[in-house]
Protein backbone atom coordinates (compact mmCIF):
# COMPACT_ATOMS: atom_id res chain seq x y z
CA UNK A 1 0.00 0.00 0.00
CA UNK A 2 1.63 3.46 -0.60
CA UNK A 3 0.89 6.28 1.35
CA UNK A 4 -2.01 8.23 1.15
CA UNK A 5 -3.95 5.45 -1.10
CA UNK A 6 -5.58 4.15 2.35
CA UNK A 7 -6.71 7.74 3.02
CA UNK A 8 -7.98 7.99 -0.35
CA UNK A 9 -10.06 5.25 -0.46
CA UNK A 10 -11.52 5.77 2.96
CA UNK A 11 -12.36 9.36 2.16
CA UNK A 12 -14.36 7.82 -0.91
CA UNK A 13 -15.77 5.04 1.57
CA UNK A 14 -17.07 7.90 3.88
CA UNK A 15 -19.44 9.72 0.94
CA UNK A 16 -20.61 6.06 -0.16
CA UNK A 17 -19.53 2.81 1.79
CA UNK A 18 -21.84 0.19 -0.48
CA UNK A 19 -20.57 1.30 -3.43
CA UNK A 20 -17.10 1.37 -2.63
CA UNK A 21 -17.28 -1.61 -0.14
CA UNK A 22 -13.99 -1.94 1.67
CA UNK A 23 -12.68 1.14 3.86
CA UNK A 24 -8.77 -0.25 3.20
CA UNK A 25 -7.08 -0.93 -0.23
CA UNK A 26 -6.51 -4.82 -0.78
CA UNK A 27 -3.35 -5.81 1.12
CA UNK A 28 0.00 -6.77 -0.44
CA UNK A 29 -1.18 -10.90 0.46
CA UNK A 30 -4.72 -10.70 -0.97
CA UNK A 31 -3.12 -8.85 -4.28
CA UNK A 32 -0.67 -11.30 -4.76
CA UNK A 33 -2.90 -13.89 -4.44
CA UNK A 34 -5.63 -12.29 -7.05
CA UNK A 35 -3.25 -12.20 -9.53
CA UNK A 36 -1.52 -15.50 -8.72
CA UNK A 37 -5.43 -16.80 -10.02
CA UNK A 38 -5.19 -15.36 -13.19
CA UNK A 39 -3.37 -18.15 -16.13
CA UNK A 40 -1.38 -15.77 -18.15
CA UNK A 41 -0.68 -18.12 -20.81
CA UNK A 42 -4.63 -18.04 -21.80
CA UNK A 43 -4.84 -15.62 -24.95
CA UNK A 44 -6.75 -12.25 -25.03
CA UNK A 45 -7.38 -9.40 -22.62
CA UNK A 46 -7.44 -9.83 -18.43
CA UNK A 47 -9.82 -6.64 -17.20
CA UNK A 48 -9.94 -5.73 -13.72
CA UNK A 49 -13.10 -4.07 -12.23
CA UNK A 50 -12.96 -1.77 -9.63
CA UNK A 51 -9.40 -1.14 -9.82
CA UNK A 52 -10.01 1.52 -6.36
CA UNK A 53 -6.51 2.81 -5.49
CA UNK A 54 -4.82 0.08 -7.82
CA UNK A 55 -3.25 -2.64 -5.60
CA UNK A 56 -4.27 -5.46 -7.36
CA UNK A 57 -3.39 -3.77 -10.63
CA UNK A 58 0.19 -3.40 -9.75
CA UNK A 59 0.27 -7.15 -8.64
CA UNK A 60 -1.20 -8.38 -11.59
CA UNK A 61 1.41 -5.91 -13.79
CA UNK A 62 4.30 -7.55 -11.28
CA UNK A 63 3.26 -11.15 -12.23
CA UNK A 64 4.16 -10.58 -14.99
CA UNK A 65 0.86 -9.40 -17.13
CA UNK A 66 2.13 -6.74 -19.80
CA UNK A 67 0.39 -3.17 -20.03
CA UNK A 68 -0.97 -3.68 -23.45
CA UNK A 69 -2.89 -7.30 -22.36
CA UNK A 70 -4.59 -5.68 -18.95
CA UNK A 71 -7.79 -3.16 -19.17
CA UNK A 72 -9.04 -1.57 -15.71
CA UNK A 73 -12.39 -0.83 -15.16
CA UNK A 74 -13.38 2.01 -12.24
CA UNK A 75 -16.59 4.09 -11.45
CA UNK A 76 -15.49 6.32 -9.40
CA UNK A 77 -14.07 9.92 -10.57
CA UNK A 78 -11.26 10.39 -8.22
CA UNK A 79 -9.81 6.86 -8.09
CA UNK A 80 -9.71 6.67 -11.58
CA UNK A 81 -7.80 9.98 -12.13
CA UNK A 82 -5.46 8.41 -9.51
CA UNK A 83 -4.72 4.97 -11.18
CA UNK A 84 -4.44 6.94 -14.46
CA UNK A 85 -2.04 9.40 -12.82
CA UNK A 86 -0.17 6.30 -10.97
CA UNK A 87 0.14 3.49 -14.18
CA UNK A 88 0.93 5.82 -16.85
CA UNK A 89 0.00 4.17 -20.38
CA UNK A 90 -2.24 1.57 -18.94
CA UNK A 91 -6.14 1.49 -20.47
CA UNK A 92 -8.05 2.91 -17.70
CA UNK A 93 -11.64 3.54 -18.03
CA UNK A 94 -13.84 5.55 -16.32
CA UNK A 95 -16.81 3.21 -16.28
CA UNK A 96 -19.79 0.90 -14.94
CA UNK A 97 -18.77 -2.28 -15.22
CA UNK A 98 -22.24 -3.05 -15.56
CA UNK A 99 -21.64 -1.43 -18.86
CA UNK A 100 -18.52 -3.71 -19.72
CA UNK A 101 -19.30 -5.25 -22.80
CA UNK A 102 -19.98 -1.83 -24.51
CA UNK A 103 -16.95 -0.42 -22.82
CA UNK A 104 -14.75 -3.67 -24.18
CA UNK A 105 -16.76 -3.30 -27.41
CA UNK A 106 -15.58 0.47 -27.77
CA UNK A 107 -12.40 -0.87 -27.89
CA UNK A 108 -12.79 -3.55 -30.36
CA UNK A 109 -12.25 -6.58 -27.46
CA UNK A 110 -15.02 -9.19 -28.14
CA UNK A 111 -12.65 -11.53 -26.12
CA UNK A 112 -10.91 -11.62 -22.16
CA UNK A 113 -8.96 -14.41 -20.87
CA UNK A 114 -9.79 -13.77 -17.19
CA UNK A 115 -11.57 -11.10 -15.16
CA UNK A 116 -10.32 -9.97 -11.99
CA UNK A 117 -12.62 -7.91 -9.68
CA UNK A 118 -12.76 -5.89 -6.46
CA UNK A 119 -16.10 -5.23 -7.13
CA UNK A 120 -18.11 -4.81 -3.80
CA UNK A 121 -20.64 -7.73 -5.32
CA UNK A 122 -22.43 -8.55 -1.59
CA UNK A 123 -23.74 -4.86 -1.60
CA UNK A 124 -24.96 -5.21 -5.26
CA UNK A 125 -28.67 -5.34 -6.42
CA UNK A 126 -28.87 -8.93 -7.42
CA UNK A 127 -29.42 -7.20 -11.15
CA UNK A 128 -26.35 -5.63 -11.05
CA UNK A 129 -24.86 -9.10 -10.05
CA UNK A 130 -26.37 -10.56 -13.00
CA UNK A 131 -25.58 -7.84 -15.64
CA UNK A 132 -21.70 -8.05 -14.20
CA UNK A 133 -21.53 -11.63 -14.48
CA UNK A 134 -23.71 -12.08 -17.71
CA UNK A 135 -21.73 -10.10 -19.41
CA UNK A 136 -18.34 -11.31 -17.98
CA UNK A 137 -19.09 -14.28 -19.21
CA UNK A 138 -20.54 -13.57 -22.37
CA UNK A 139 -16.63 -11.70 -22.95
CA UNK A 140 -14.85 -14.61 -21.63
CA UNK A 141 -12.99 -17.69 -23.56
CA UNK A 142 -13.89 -21.04 -22.74
CA UNK A 143 -13.55 -22.07 -19.19
CA UNK A 144 -12.05 -18.56 -18.67
CA UNK A 145 -12.05 -17.58 -14.85
CA UNK A 146 -13.94 -14.62 -13.22
CA UNK A 147 -11.97 -14.10 -9.95
CA UNK A 148 -13.37 -12.47 -7.02
CA UNK A 149 -12.24 -11.46 -3.76
CA UNK A 150 -15.02 -11.39 -0.52
CA UNK A 151 -15.03 -10.33 2.71
CA UNK A 152 -17.94 -12.35 3.53
CA UNK A 153 -18.12 -16.01 5.45
CA UNK A 154 -19.11 -17.79 2.08
CA UNK A 155 -19.33 -16.87 -1.79
CA UNK A 156 -19.42 -13.52 -3.20
CA UNK A 157 -22.79 -14.14 -5.09
CA UNK A 158 -25.97 -15.80 -3.38
CA UNK A 159 -25.35 -19.70 -4.05
CA UNK A 160 -28.93 -20.02 -5.11
CA UNK A 161 -28.37 -17.07 -7.74
CA UNK A 162 -25.43 -18.81 -8.50
CA UNK A 163 -26.94 -22.17 -9.50
CA UNK A 164 -29.70 -20.43 -11.19
CA UNK A 165 -27.33 -18.63 -13.56
CA UNK A 166 -25.19 -22.04 -13.86
CA UNK A 167 -21.78 -20.51 -12.51
CA UNK A 168 -19.83 -22.68 -10.17
CA UNK A 169 -17.58 -20.94 -7.11
CA UNK A 170 -14.85 -22.54 -5.26
CA UNK A 171 -12.59 -20.91 -3.08
CA UNK A 172 -8.94 -20.69 -4.15
CA UNK A 173 -7.48 -19.10 -1.46
CA UNK A 174 -7.52 -17.43 1.88
CA UNK A 175 -6.12 -14.30 2.86
CA UNK A 176 -5.70 -14.11 6.75
CA UNK A 177 -3.26 -11.23 6.57
CA UNK A 178 -5.42 -9.11 4.89
CA UNK A 179 -7.53 -6.38 7.07
CA UNK A 180 -10.40 -7.87 6.93
CA UNK A 181 -9.18 -11.27 6.28
CA UNK A 182 -10.59 -12.36 2.85
CA UNK A 183 -10.87 -15.11 0.57
CA UNK A 184 -10.47 -15.86 -3.80
CA UNK A 185 -12.77 -17.43 -5.39
CA UNK A 186 -12.79 -18.08 -9.06
CA UNK A 187 -16.30 -18.26 -10.99
CA UNK A 188 -16.38 -20.46 -13.65
CA UNK A 189 -19.63 -20.75 -16.19
CA UNK A 190 -20.98 -24.22 -16.50
CA UNK A 191 -22.99 -23.22 -19.89
CA UNK A 192 -20.76 -26.47 -21.63
CA UNK A 193 -20.65 -28.57 -19.07
CA UNK A 194 -25.06 -28.80 -18.77
CA UNK A 195 -28.07 -28.86 -21.10
CA UNK A 196 -30.20 -26.55 -21.37
CA UNK A 197 -33.15 -29.37 -20.17
CA UNK A 198 -31.83 -29.44 -17.12
CA UNK A 199 -30.99 -25.34 -15.98
CA UNK A 200 -33.15 -23.81 -18.51
CA UNK A 201 -32.52 -20.58 -16.87
CA UNK A 202 -28.70 -20.94 -16.59
CA UNK A 203 -28.76 -21.94 -20.92
CA UNK A 204 -31.12 -18.76 -20.72
CA UNK A 205 -28.53 -16.32 -19.23
CA UNK A 206 -25.47 -17.58 -21.23
CA UNK A 207 -27.47 -17.17 -24.34
CA UNK A 208 -28.70 -13.65 -23.89
CA UNK A 209 -25.37 -12.53 -22.18
CA UNK A 210 -24.27 -13.88 -25.27
CA UNK A 211 -26.47 -11.77 -27.77
CA UNK A 212 -25.70 -8.56 -25.13
CA UNK A 213 -21.88 -8.68 -25.97
CA UNK A 214 -22.58 -9.04 -30.11
CA UNK A 215 -25.29 -6.55 -30.50
CA UNK A 216 -22.83 -4.38 -28.54
CA UNK A 217 -19.90 -4.85 -30.57
CA UNK A 218 -21.69 -4.25 -33.98
CA UNK A 219 -23.33 -1.39 -33.08
CA UNK A 220 -20.50 0.08 -30.90
CA UNK A 221 -17.18 -1.01 -32.12
CA UNK A 222 -14.85 2.15 -33.16
CA UNK A 223 -14.36 0.17 -36.42
CA UNK A 224 -18.30 -0.13 -37.34
CA UNK A 225 -19.27 3.41 -36.68
CA UNK A 226 -15.95 5.16 -38.01
CA UNK A 227 -14.90 6.63 -34.60
CA UNK A 228 -11.58 8.75 -34.33
CA UNK A 229 -10.40 9.56 -31.28
CA UNK A 230 -8.47 12.47 -31.77
CA UNK A 231 -5.74 11.71 -29.48
CA UNK A 232 -3.11 9.44 -32.04
CA UNK A 233 -2.01 7.68 -29.54
CA UNK A 234 -5.29 6.03 -28.22
CA UNK A 235 -6.82 5.48 -31.74
CA UNK A 236 -2.77 3.09 -32.21
CA UNK A 237 -4.02 1.63 -28.91
CA UNK A 238 -7.52 0.94 -30.66
CA UNK A 239 -5.87 -0.37 -33.21
CA UNK A 240 -3.73 -2.38 -31.60
CA UNK A 241 -6.56 -3.99 -29.30
CA UNK A 242 -8.66 -4.63 -32.04
CA UNK A 243 -5.67 -6.65 -34.15
CA UNK A 244 -4.87 -8.29 -30.55
CA UNK A 245 -7.99 -9.43 -29.10
CA UNK A 246 -11.02 -9.41 -31.92
CA UNK A 247 -11.50 -12.78 -33.50
C1 LIG B 1 -13.11 -2.52 -2.39
S1 LIG B 1 -12.80 -1.20 -3.48
C2 LIG B 1 -11.33 -1.54 -4.38
C3 LIG B 1 -10.23 -2.19 -3.70
C4 LIG B 1 -9.00 -2.25 -4.58
N1 LIG B 1 -8.61 -3.63 -4.82
C5 LIG B 1 -7.89 -1.49 -3.89
O1 LIG B 1 -6.95 -2.11 -3.40
O2 LIG B 1 -7.97 -0.27 -3.82
C6 LIG B 1 -14.00 -1.53 -4.79
C7 LIG B 1 -13.87 -0.62 -5.97
O3 LIG B 1 -14.87 -0.97 -6.93
C8 LIG B 1 -15.37 0.22 -7.49
N2 LIG B 1 -16.73 -0.06 -7.99
C9 LIG B 1 -17.82 -0.40 -7.28
N3 LIG B 1 -18.85 -0.66 -8.09
C10 LIG B 1 -18.40 -0.50 -9.36
C11 LIG B 1 -18.98 -0.64 -10.63
N4 LIG B 1 -20.27 -0.98 -10.77
N5 LIG B 1 -18.23 -0.41 -11.72
C12 LIG B 1 -16.92 -0.06 -11.60
N6 LIG B 1 -16.31 0.10 -10.41
C13 LIG B 1 -17.03 -0.12 -9.30
C14 LIG B 1 -15.38 1.22 -6.34
O4 LIG B 1 -15.41 2.55 -6.79
C15 LIG B 1 -14.08 0.85 -5.65
O5 LIG B 1 -13.00 1.55 -6.16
Amino acid sequence: MRLGEDSLLLSRWLRDPLGIGGVMPSGADLSRMMARAVDPSRSGAIVELGGGTGSITSALLAAGIPKDRLIVLEREAELHRHLCDRFAGLTVLAADATDLAQSLGDLGVAKVAAVVSSLPMLSMPGREQQQVLGQAFGLLRRDGAFIQYTYGPGAPVSPARLADWGIEARVVGRSWRNLPPASVWRLRHLGSTVSDQDTPRAGAFLQQAAEACESVLQRFSPRRIGMRDPDRATDRRLEGFERTHRQ
